[in-house]
């Protein structure tokens, strides 16, 4: 809204572009010009030979027998996978790659009209692409590559599985990056990686804590400055892989690679992930062929601010949403998916300037659904009980959070410094 009535403001002052609009609107919409700098921005990181997603969208000839698909997911918001909900909560966060309204509407009428071509002269200058074997985080410090060779079958449904290896480290060390890679990224459509740390405090789910997540197109987490994560010596990863068949046998090893601060330097902030389940026991009962509500509580015990929200539910999830429960018993929308998709292991990550900043006491609150209906195009079964467990069958509930605790001092100036930075914006 506001960036419309911006532009009305600025054509009534300016003629002339009015003009230009009026005329561009009517002007044809071309690959070249208006759809291969969308491609570029928000689906070339995947979609470019080599990598597992199911076609390159690099040139017109390798788009173009796409176009209807490309139209069906992008309007459905399937594509480019990020499946918040725009208009509830925090609007702004560091790996947003999703398409704005405007965006769609190019590649819808593009694909109306006929996917035209256009002028090959109008191409933007080609990306170019790092090889996939490189360590985007730069040289890695640790390499911990899953115990096994996995053998994938070459015909048959998508497998999960578990797979495990070992943190050799003579020392607990502090993580600055990290970066996840199949040896076969053709087969892989996701890994993500826990942490079953040696001396977890009660409560840690036994298949340990998040750490980092995997997919076509992501390439590492570097840590904000004076921030990171501790990697305890004696640890133990598990890799949740999901795998496809591509038509022959194949294998993979998946590594985790980490960058770490350097001996005995400490960073000031530091990052945990912390899993809010609809605790106490996980009752998570979804009835056949019904839609479920269930809601999971988690009560701050210190001043925090949260950098990163992650759902986590299997394949009967369909949407959850996180809500602060604040000590003035208002509440406030954080973040809410509302197109689940068990596929994808999204981490949304806040902006710095937006990440929330919650006193000791505040109760957060998920809300999830899931959906046991036939209506679920990924329900393996509407017709039978779905409750808590490991298995993708199974389901789940939880958000994992990065957190990372603030004493009374640093929370007061973070809010402080957010107070004026706001002020000066306005
Ligand atoms: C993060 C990586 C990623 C990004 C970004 C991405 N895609 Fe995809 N895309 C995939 C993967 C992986 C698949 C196949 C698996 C799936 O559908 O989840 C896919 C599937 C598709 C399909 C379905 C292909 C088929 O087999 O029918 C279309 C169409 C598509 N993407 C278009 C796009 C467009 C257009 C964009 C950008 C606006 C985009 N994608 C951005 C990874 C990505």
């Amino acid at each position: 809204m506001m960036a419309r009535s911006a532009s009305l403001c600025l054509s009534l002052v300016l003629a002339v572009p009015l003009v230009a609009q009026a005329q561009d609107a009517n002007r044809p919409v071309t690959f070249s010009k208006d759809v291969a700098p969308i491609f570029q921005r928000a689906c070339q990181t995947c979609h470019h030979a080599g990598t597992s997603a199911p076609m390159s969208l690099v040139t017109y000839q390798e788009a173009r027998p796409w176009a209807r698909a490309v139209k069906q997911r992008v309007v459905l918001r399937d594509m480019p996978p990020w499946h918040l909900d725009k208009t509830a909560g925090i609007r702004k966060y560091k790996n947003d790659r999703s398409l704005s309204d405007p965006e769609i509407s190019t590649i819808a009428r593009w694909v109306d009209a006929g996917a035209p071509e256009g002028n090959p002269a109008d191409m933007p200058p080609p990306l170019n692409f790092s090889r996939e074997s490189e360590w985007f985080i730069g040289e890695p410090d640790l390499l911990v590559t899953t115990n096994q060779d996995f053998v994938m079958y070459p015909n048959g449904p998508d497998w999960w599985i578990d797979q495990f290896g070992e943190v050799k480290l003579d020392e607990d060390r502090w993580i600055k990056a990290m970066e996840i890679k199949p040896s076969n990224p053709k087969i892989v459509h996701h890994a993500v990686v826990y942490a079953i740390e040696p001396d977890a405090p009660d409560g840690t789910p036994v298949s340990g804590v998040m750490l980092h997540e995997y997919a076509v197109g992501k390439y590492g987490d570097i840590f904000s400055e004076n921030t990171g994560r501790l990697l305890k010596k004696g640890t133990r990863l598990r890799y949740d892989m999901h795998y496809f068949a591509m038509g022959s046998e194949q294998h993979n090893r998946t590594t985790i690679a980490f960058k770490f601060y350097p001996k005995g330097v400490v960073p000031k902030y530091q990052v945990r992930s912390v899993p809010i389940r609809n605790i106490p026991n996980d009752d998570l009962e979804i009835p056949p062929n019904s839609v479920v509500r269930t809601d999971g509580y988690y009560r701050l015990t210190r001043n925090a601010r949260i950098d990163a929200f992650q759902p986590h539910m299997h394949m009967r999830g369909r949407a959850m949403t996180l809500e602060a429960i604040n000590l003035d018993n208002t509440t406030t929308v954080l973040s809410s998916v509302d197109r689940f998709n068990f596929n994808w292991h999204i981490n949304y990550i806040y902006a710095d300037d937006v990440t929330p900043l919650l006193p000791a006491g505040t109760v957060l609150h998920m809300i999830g659904i899931h959906d046991n209906t036939a209506a679920n195009p990924r329900n393996p079964d509407p017709s039978v009980w779905a409750g808590f467990g490991e298995r993708s069958v199974d389901d789940m509930l939880q958000v994992w959070l990065n957190i990372v605790y603030l004493d009374d001092a640093e929370f007061k100036h973070a809010v402080e410094e957010r107070k004026a930075k706001q002020a000066a914006a306005k």
